[in-house]
């Protein structure tokens, strides 16, 4: 397995591949957990070469202690993916090395989608997402990239990135995967006390009687229902709870028969934010 720090290093394998060679790209910060594990087998499963980047990338974090407090286990996370497969590049660039000393976000205009939800609770967030993702899309030039629905959001934010930028990847998105409680993976959960961990399944359970309501109750029913199941709840405080269409993520005001809908929520426990979705129809 090769471990590339710098941009060249990673440009100069992947100009030595033969014609129809395909690169599967599987963008992480680190922190792997079962949900990365799921998108780098399926682009193991799907290409000639696999690249895992590993970077927390700092332009993305509104909230610079959350960025101080990013787990950071770059041995154990090349050791996980050595166990899945000799054919992973993973590159590991250093800020610097990505910014060149000029740590700032490009700006974008996603429209109405970076309006909403993380758009709206996590400023500039969007903008260092697209940074990032448009660097690594253009450096490591993969064929496929792979992107967890976790992030349901920024998925289909990268969507539009990539349209706007005319990059030539396809975008794959992956179903979210849970711990056995129905936690959402996600390297914050690390951060969790073994206590809240475990009590952390109210999120899931109360977004599937979400989902069970929505087939006769209104949106502004349910997402009252949710604020109060939280407002009794005392171990996490809900951020936001939206029901919207799937495609352009406004909120539902009236439901369609032809579209789809998912519900959004994101809570804290403590400091820690956590979020996650559910489709609904
Ligand atoms: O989803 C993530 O882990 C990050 O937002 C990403 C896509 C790797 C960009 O830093």
């Amino acid at each position: 397995m090769f471990i590339f720090h710098k941009i060249e290093e990673l440009k100069n394998l992947t100009s030595s591949l033969s014609k129809g060679d395909t690169i599967g790209m599987v963008p992480t910060m680190g922190a792997l957990h079962l949900g990365h594990i799921s998108l780098v087998k399926k682009a193991v499963r799907e290409n000639s070469l696999t690249i895992v980047s590993i970077f927390v990338n700092p332009t993305q974090f509104n909230n610079q202690e959350d960025l101080k407090k990013y787990p950071k286990t770059l041995e154990d996370d090349v050791s996980l993916l050595k166990s899945i497969s000799k054919d992973i590049v993973v590159f590991s660039p250093s800020a610097k090395e990505i910014y060149n000393g000029n740590i700032k976000s490009e700006s974008y205009n996603f429209g109405k989608l970076e309006k909403v939800m993380e758009g709206e609770f996590r400023d500039g967030h969007f903008d260092g997402v697209g940074t990032i993702v448009e660097k690594l899309l253009t450096i490591a030039k993969p064929t496929n990239a792979y992107f967890g629905e976790k992030d349901y959001q920024q998925l289909q934010i990268i969507n539009k990135l990539v349209k706007i930028k005319k990059i030539p990847v396809n975008i794959i998105g992956c179903p979210i995967v849970r711990e056995a409680n129905g936690l959402a993976m996600s390297s914050r959960n690390e951060r969790l006390s073994s206590y809240l961990r475990n009590e952390a399944s109210f999120i899931y359970k109360t977004l599937k009687t979400a989902k069970e309501k929505f087939g006769t109750k209104s949106a502004t029913y349910i997402t009252d229902w949710v604020t109060n199941q939280f407002q009794q709840n005392k171990l996490f405080k809900l951020e936001y709870f939206t029901i919207a269409d799937t495609e352009n993520l406004q909120p539902l005001k009236r439901k369609s028969k032809n579209k789809k809908y998912r519900a959004f929520i994101a809570v804290y426990a403590n400091d820690i934010r956590l979020i996650d979705n559910i489709s609904l129809n």
